[in-house]
């Protein structure tokens, strides 16, 4: 079976929304891994708009499988991963202004600070996957710089529209995935992928993990709604001073 890593960027979206203290995304880790998780996946951006150090630090304590921490190749953020020691870093791009991961890293024009945070990492013992595009120069630049594993950006694929168009983005990650795997690299895929588009991605054979995020906190979000406004509703009937007066 594929692993699943379960991103919960968005549990902290929700709670820096409000700089508050919930929902806790150590929380929402604990329910994803009694959910089946087989990883967590946190992004520690620089602007630090979602998860926070604080975050990262109890989730190396609290995560019982594998953490897996996308990060940008900063400097600063480089320390914190030498000192956290995750079980894997996703190395990605990232910008400013962005609202999500646009595309994937450019191994080929980054090569020295991609190359300088590998060495580094890798000396740690931190598995280094390099998030990038079903590229073929990229794939094999990932290989030359010594990541173990490559993840493919499934963007392209998840905002395809109409069936000519998410065949030919299927093709290019079979392709990009029997070549990665010729190299030597185990093959990840993430981005967009939700509960209808992952489905011809799992008979993709020899992807070894699926890092997703929105759709699952998205579908979180929903199916626990129900009960929320019900334990809510519950609290009030329950502290209501008259309840003959309730309707
Ligand atoms: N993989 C990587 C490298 C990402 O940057 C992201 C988004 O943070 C994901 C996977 C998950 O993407 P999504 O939230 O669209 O499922």
């Amino acid at each position: 079976m594929i692993r699943l890593g379960v991103n919960i960027d968005h549990v902290a979206t929700v709670r820096q929304a409000r700089r508050a203290n919930e929902p806790d995304p150590v929380a929402a880790a604990v329910l994803a891994t009694l959910g089946g998780a087989d990883g967590i996946t946190i992004h520690l951006r620089e602007d630090r708009r979602h998860i926070q150090d604080r975050d990262v630090y109890l989730l190396r304590e609290t995560v019982t499988t594998r953490l897996n921490l996308e990060m940008a190749a900063y400097d600063e953020i480089v320390a914190i991963a030498l000192k956290v020691k995750p079980d894997e870093v996703t190395l990605v791009p990232e910008k400013r202004q962005e609202l999500t991961t646009e595309g994937g890293l450019d191994v080929l024009a980054n090569i020295v600070n991609v190359q300088g945070a590998i060495q580094q990492l890798k000396a740690a013992n931190i598995h280094i996957s390099l998030f990038i595009d079903p590229d073929p120069a990229q794939i094999d630049a990932s290989a030359q710089l010594g990541a173990n594993a490559i993840e493919f950006q499934t963007a392209c694929y998840s905002e395809a529209k109409g069936e000519v168009a998410v065949e030919r983005e299927l093709e290019k990650l079979r392709a990009a995935t029997a070549h990665a795997i010729g190299l030597g690299l185990h093959v990840h895929m993430g981005h967009g992928l939700n509960y209808w588009n992952v489905q011809p991605i799992v008979r993709i054979a020899g992807v070894e993990e699926l890092n997703i995020g929105h759709s699952i906190v998205s579908r979180a979000v929903l199916v626990g709604m129900e009960r929320a406004v019900r334990e809510m509703k519950q609290v009030m009937q329950e502290h209501y001073p008259n309840p003959r007066k309730s309707r």
